[in-house]
């Protein structure tokens, strides 16, 4: 079996591949391969196992006949064309669970970060201007007592809530449909509409994958619809907010603080006028890299990738179901 990987990931998950006999070809660059690169690498591979920076579409199977698996080192896969996979028979796998506590970890690190203005205060020591303690110095918004609206109440959205329990916050969460009334009262979570919770929230917090349904889910209206004390969190998608729109709210002071660990576009530029805020934290897509979880990422990547290309389902497949039964 044939295996390429697309960048240097954790150790774990290439002798996962090695010890189940895959011949592996890692990309070694830094930044992900082109397309021309990506085809030159894969050329001959059975499996490929991705990253969320690579884009992979029917012209990119196309140029690769012999693929029988794509194998993602993440939960979104917002990057694959995952009908272009199945209408070819490629099994397309990812990476859930193993990152849930992580990611939400770090939204509550965003969250606590943005509210006591962390970021700013401590670059102000850095740059030699603590004077004195200020009775007016840096006043935040409390976290504690507040009301948290999670957007999107999967597997992150929940996590996110639990921890919101210790700071005994009122949640409110939006989606699809709500879920359980047994896992509402475990959470002491209302769902409500979008409207809402952003109507209501003290802190809004996206959690859902970016789709054709909620590409630029909160614009204008969404964020005019924001308590000017709200704080706006995203670790799910950039494009599941319109930068442009959060740019012109920012600039009105229609919002009190932003944390985002991804944007549109990604990675942003230095000069993005989002960077000319001080109560916008951005960090560069991590909310889910702590050594433990990127390991399981990686080993779960590997793991999906085996058990596809040995013809047995994967731990976790978007898509195997699917062609199983077209095969059959
Ligand atoms: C994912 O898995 O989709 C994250 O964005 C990266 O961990």
């Amino acid at each position: 079996m044939r295996v390429a990987v697309t960048r240097r990931i954790p150790a774990r998950g290439i002798e996962v591949l090695e010890l189940a006999g895959c011949a592996v070809s890692v990309w070694p660059g830094d930044l992900p391969p082109s397309r021309e690169e990506l085809v030159r690498l894969a050329a001959d591979a059975d499996g490929l196992l991705t990253l969320l920076t690579d884009r992979i579409d029917g012209e990119l199977l196309d140029a690769l006949p012999n693929l029988k698996v794509i194998s993602n080192m993440a939960v979104g896969h917002d990057n694959i064309d995952v009908d272009a996979c199945t209408a070819r028979g490629v099994v397309v796998c990812i990476t859930p669970d193993v990152l849930t506590e992580t990611t939400a970890d770090f939204t509550w690190a965003l969250i606590l970060a943005v509210a006591r203005r962390v970021c700013e205060a401590a670059s102000t020591v850095r740059r030699g201007e603590w004077r004195t303690w200020e009775p007016l110095g840096f006043l935040g918004q409390d976290v504690h007592g507040a009301t948290l609206g999670v957007v999107g109440f999967g597997r992150i959205g929940q996590a996110v809530a639990r921890r919101a329990l210790g700071f005994g916050m009122r949640v409110l969460y939006t989606d699809r449909t709500p879920v359980d009334a047994s896992l509402e009262n475990k959470y002491g979570a209302r769902f409500v509409s979008l409207d809402e919770l952003l109507g209501a929230s003290d802190i809004v917090t996206l959690h859902v994958p970016l789709t054709r349904e909620t590409y630029r889910l909160i614009g204008a209206r969404e964020l005019s619809s924001m308590k000017p004390t709200a704080i706006l969190i995203n670790t799910a998608r950039g494009p599941v907010i319109d930068t442009a729109a959060l740019v012109e709210a920012l600039a009105a002071e229609r919002l009190w603080g932003v944390g985002l660990d991804v944007t549109d576009p990604e990675p942003l530029p230095p000069d993005h006028p989002l960077l000319e805020f001080p109560n916008v934290l951005v960090t560069p897509h991590i909310a889910s890299a702590s050594e433990v979880t990127r390991q399981r990422m990686a080993e779960l990547a590997a793991q999906n990738l085996i058990s596809a290309l040995r013809g047995e389902r994967p731990p976790r497949s978007l898509n195997w179901d699917t062609i199983a039964r077209k095969g059959a």
